[in-house]
């Protein structure tokens, strides 16, 4: 294909603004997908993705069209909206040479409209800015207009005013993107460098890879390499989805498709890589590849442990399709064997348990997740701690955590509600912008620990759902870290020890050693619960003894009955787990991990 006549773009909007509708409408519009085989959010394909409502994995679609008698080939890329997947979407971003920037007219821009833009503008992109919704009564197109303009330039009269769900006003945006957008330039002559943007398991084909082809040219049967670790395969097949895969001679200059290998691993095939002909190899790969970080550990634990081994296989499973996802096996006193699985972030982490548990059945128990600290001891070493047991006992110089740059929007009466809660999370302020009379921007660095995990809930409730929060990893800082332990009879039970702020450790330990007292069944001695800092003991409570005797129920010599009973105490005895002397149900440990 000519590049003169391809428009590669992305549609980029903050989450619920109207993306997947949009995408849908144009594929209908552009006759790809007939209307009656439309199904609402045709591009997300995964079951959870549908139900939830989120896009997580992109994808791209070629579409034709024509403007001024002339025949076109768009290729829509489709990028993942939540921050979890933010390197997702960068890449997917330098597949392109624009970006529809949509916007709800009913809520003007928020938090990741923004953080989207700014990633389009590192990347160079020509945007095009949307207001959607406009069939909604609540709709304010003047008034957004004019804040769109504000922020990215221009004329508040050049913003395009569309509806996904009526159709409205997608041609006159389908005919701007040919007429706006640049056509992708790149060298026909020179080795091959097509960079991954995308990467994805199919139990049939093997794992379907999306490029997005910069120099030279791509063809079935030649053979590859992928530039970050030298592999090379034959190419099976190379072809465009529009939006059924379609094998074509090959794809060159500006052109997006997929590729097909063979290979059964997506860490084979890594988003941001450089794919070139074996035969030809380009001296220099496209640049920016990362590999994926996780940011958030917890254990996974099958509630029935005979659970272990088909555990362990549904990992292998979902890593071929994940290239984030990391784990090792564990043990846990509590809670038997598992795994430490790395996480981009919280959905993600809620994804895959929720993918463990419908697609392969599995009853699980995951702990309370945390950050990966470094900690540096007394000989100056530096460890990696994904988990809190493995946090050095003795002298400690530092313990360094993760930090974010997040930037909130609200309207202004919210301004004080924000800043407390920023503060109590450990915030610094970096600086605070009005976008409109009504709307601020607040930018704080803050620690990851303190954002991840119940932030947004909070936020959303302090402002009456009306905030938008976006962020991004930013560096480190050494704070007063340290690791609580819960003894039971001064046994530690590992899952339950986290490391926290010095500052929130005591109500760490208040909490957690009630809530076990509450739990766990008296026993025939009294035991003691504790929470402790190394050897310092900070919060202490007791389960008072009791002498549990199954038999005094039954008078009289009935022995099948003293029997039956017995055995059934042995029954419930198999799903005790013995912390030193001490007998605990697994349910009991299970309630505690448990959130309220
Ligand atoms: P993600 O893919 O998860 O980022 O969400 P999205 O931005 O794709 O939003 P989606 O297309 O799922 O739409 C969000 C909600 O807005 C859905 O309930 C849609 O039905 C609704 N919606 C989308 N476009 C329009 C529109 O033009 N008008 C009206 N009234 N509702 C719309």
């Amino acid at each position: 294909t000519d590049p003169a006549i391809i428009r590669n773009f992305c549609i980029i909007a903050h989450i619920d603004h109207g993306k997947s509708t949009l995408a849908d409408r144009m594929l209908q519009k552009t006759g790809v997908v007939a209307a009656r085989d439309m199904k609402a959010q045709y591009l997300d394909r995964m079951d959870i993705e549908r139900e939830r409502g989120i896009t997580i994995k992109s994808q791209a679609v070629r579409m034709p069209w024509e403007v001024e008698g002339t025949a076109y080939a768009l290729n829509m890329i489709d990028t993942p909206g939540h921050v979890d997947f933010t390197y997702e979407v960068s890449r997917s971003l330098a597949a392109c040479e624009g970006a529809v920037l949509l916007v709800d007219a009913a809520q003007g821009i928020e938090a990741q409209t923004l953080a989207n833009l700014y990633l389009a503008m590192e990347n160079d992109l020509t945007i095009i800015p949307v207001l959607n919704k406009i069939d909604l009564p609540a709709a304010q197109p003047e008034k957004y207009a004019l804040e769109l303009a504000n922020l990215i330039g221009g004329d508040p009269a050049d913003v395009l005013r569309v509806s996904g769900k009526t159709g409205e006003g997608v041609e006159a945006l389908l005919d701007k993107i040919v007429r706006d957008l640049p056509a992708p330039v790149g060298n026909a002559d020179a080795p091959a460098r097509a960079m991954i943007f995308d990467s994805v398991y199919d139990t049939y084909r093997g794992v379907v890879t999306y490029v997005r082809v910069v120099d030279g040219k791509l063809s079935p049967r030649e053979r590859i390499q992928m530039m970050s670790t030298k592999a090379s395969h034959e190419l099976l097949e190379i072809g465009v989805s529009s939006p059924e895969p379609t094998p074509t001679q090959g794809l060159g200059v500006g052109e997006v498709g997929y590729l097909i290998t063979g290979v059964k691993d997506v860490r084979q095939s890594k988003v941001g890589d450089t794919v070139t002909n074996l035969a030809k190899p380009a001296a220099e790969s496209l640049g920016g590849y990362q590999d994926p970080k996780p940011m958030v550990f917890s254990g996974l634990y099958p509630i029935d442990g005979s659970d272990y081994p088909a555990l362990r296989d549904a990992l292998d499973k979902l890593q071929l399709n994940d290239a984030a996802l990391v784990y090792e096996p564990e043990t846990s006193v509590a809670l038997g064997f598992g795994f430490r699985v790395g996480f981009l972030g919280l959905l993600h982490l809620e994804i895959v348990r929720e993918r463990l548990e419908r697609e392969f059945n599995l009853d699980l128990i995951s702990t309370a997740p945390n950050v990966v600290y470094e900690v540096k001891t007394e000989d100056k070493k530096m460890i990696t701690v994904t988990n809190p047991s493995e946090f050095p006992g003795g002298k400690i110089l530092e313990v360094h955590e993760p930090m974010v740059a997040a930037t909130i929007l609200a309207p202004n009466e919210f301004v004080g509600a924000i800043m407390e809660l920023c503060q109590s999370r450990r915030g610094h302020m970096r600086g605070m912008d009005y976008l409109s009379e009504d709307r601020v921007e607040l930018r704080y660095w803050l620690p990851l620990a303190e954002i991840v995990f119940d932030f947004f809930d909070v936020l959303k409730s302090k402002t009456r759902g009306y905030a938008s929060l976006d962020w991004k990893a930013d560096g480190e800082q050494v704070s007063d870290l340290v690791k609580v332990d819960i003894l039971l009879q001064g046994e530690q039970v590992d899952a339950f020890s986290a490391i926290t702020h010095k500052d929130k450790a005591y109500s760490y330990g208040v909490m957690m050693t009630q809530k076990l007292r509450e739990l766990i069944p008296r026993q025939q001695f009294e035991v003691p619960i504790q929470a402790a800092i190394g050897s310092r003991i900070i919060a202490r409570e007791s389960i008072r003894a009791i002498r549990k005797d199954v038999l005094a129920k039954c008078y009289g010599g009935d022995i099948s009955r003293k029997r039956k009973l017995l055995e059934k105490q042995k029954e419930g005895k198999k799903r005790m787990k013995m912390v030193g002397r001490v007998e605990v149900p697994q349910e009991a440990f299970i309630a505690a991990l448990s959130s309220d």
